[in-house]
């Protein structure tokens, strides 16, 4: 008899115990809140922000938001393991009004130059090199204006996978 009533002394206290933890939730939700109210308050002028590409040929974002005249530091990780020369993985960003499949078509001839064609750079706001699994590479660019601009990987094959919008507000 002494152990079925210690039993129901040790439930009540599980059940106490739980209630316990659903009002913390409650409370670090409060607490997230408050977070986001002050993040939105001033605005660096700098951002980072990564990109993955995998063994997928796919990029982890399909949509970029910056601010403009941002300083802007992209990381391109390519997380996968195939070599640079199967799976390579770049990250371009086309200006305005320039066709990214036009784009992708001239990249592909331009092997030796990383498939950024020379002759094609005025339609170019920035890119990285091209890398292979397990590497990582970072370049730093301004925001350039308003607007919604695409970005690309540029490796022959890739760019009906791999690109987005690179949104500046
Ligand atoms: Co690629």
């Amino acid at each position: 008899m002494k152990k079925l009533i210690f039993s129901f002394v040790v439930a009540t206290f599980m059940l106490t115990a739980c209630k316990d933890t659903s009002s913390t939730s409650q409370t670090s939700q409060a607490t997230t809140d408050t977070e986001e109210v002050a993040e939105a308050a001033p605005v660096s002028n700098e951002v980072e922000i990564t990109i993955e590409g995998d063994d997928a040929m796919k990029f982890n974002l399909s949509e970029i938001r910056v601010k403009e005249g941002q300083e802007v530091t992209l990381i391109l990780d390519h997380v996968g393991k195939l070599a640079k020369e199967a799976m390579g993985h770049n990250w371009v960003l086309l200006k305005q009004g320039v066709s990214l499949s036009d784009f992708a078509a001239e990249a592909i001839k331009a092997k030796d130059n990383d498939y950024i064609p020379e002759d094609r750079m005025d339609d170019i706001i920035a890119h990285t090199e091209t890398i292979g699994g397990g590497e990582e590479t970072e370049i730093v660019f301004t925001a350039p204006a308003k607007g919604t601009y695409e970005f690309l990987c540029s490796f022959p094959g890739h760019s009906a996978m791999m690109q987005g919008k690179f949104i500046v507000e």
